[in-house]
């Protein structure tokens, strides 16, 4: 473990009853959680009281979100309207799942609106298209090998990200005026 590790919040963007998020998340969380350079929390928007604490502590955001009527979920843009200072000048990553898309309609909503925060989101995402059926019985992808590719070049450039812009913000102020 690395001295000083990148917290890394996983957002689950999903909260309605039946929901495949946790699963993409908790898969997500643990590809994340296997790297010495980062400590990994779950954010789940369906428990709301924990919510701002955490996304406070965070230096670096991978939202999980699936995809509703080409875009993302209303209870996630609530989140992101209701704090500022908290995705203030740091690194978002995406990983998306939905239908035929792959909640790749999601992803694109969501860079313009976290851009307006100052944020910086990274190009390469994760994507599960048709997505319960990419994932077993055990709550892992069947195709292990191309999902963990795709999560560590995510990691690595978040990693990045997440590294430049913490010594930024600890050698001088965000400027916001
Ligand atoms: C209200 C609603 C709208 C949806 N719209 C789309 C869509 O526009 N495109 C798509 O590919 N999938 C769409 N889907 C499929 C979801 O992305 C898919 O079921 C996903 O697993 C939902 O995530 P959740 O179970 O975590 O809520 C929609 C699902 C719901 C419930």
């Amino acid at each position: 473990m690395s001295a000083h590790p990148l917290h890394v919040a996983v957002i689950v963007a999903s909260t309605r009853e039946g929901r495949f998020g946790p699963t993409v998340a908790a898969w997500f969380a643990g590809e994340a959680g296997g790297r010495t350079d980062l400590d990994v929390e779950v954010v789940d928007l369906a428990e709301p009281s924990t919510v701002t604490k955490k996304l406070a502590a965070a230096d670096v955001f991978v939202v999980v979100t699936p995809e509703y009527n080409h875009s993302y979920p209303a209870p996630l843009k609530a989140v992101i309207d209701n704090h500022f200072r908290e995705w203030l000048a740091k690194p978002v990553g995406f990983v998306s799942y939905g239908g035929l898309s792959g909640g790749l309609r999601a992803v694109e909503h969501l860079r313009p609106v976290f851009a307006e925060l100052h944020a910086v989101t990274v190009r390469d995402t994760v994507s599960f298209h048709g997505s319960r059926a990419c994932f077993g019985p055990d709550g892992r992808p069947l195709d292990p090998a191309v999902s963990g590719a795709a999560a560590r070049v995510l990691l690595d450039r978040l990693t990045w990200w997440g590294l430049t812009l913490r010594d930024a913000h600890r050698a001088r102020p965000y400027v916001t005026a």
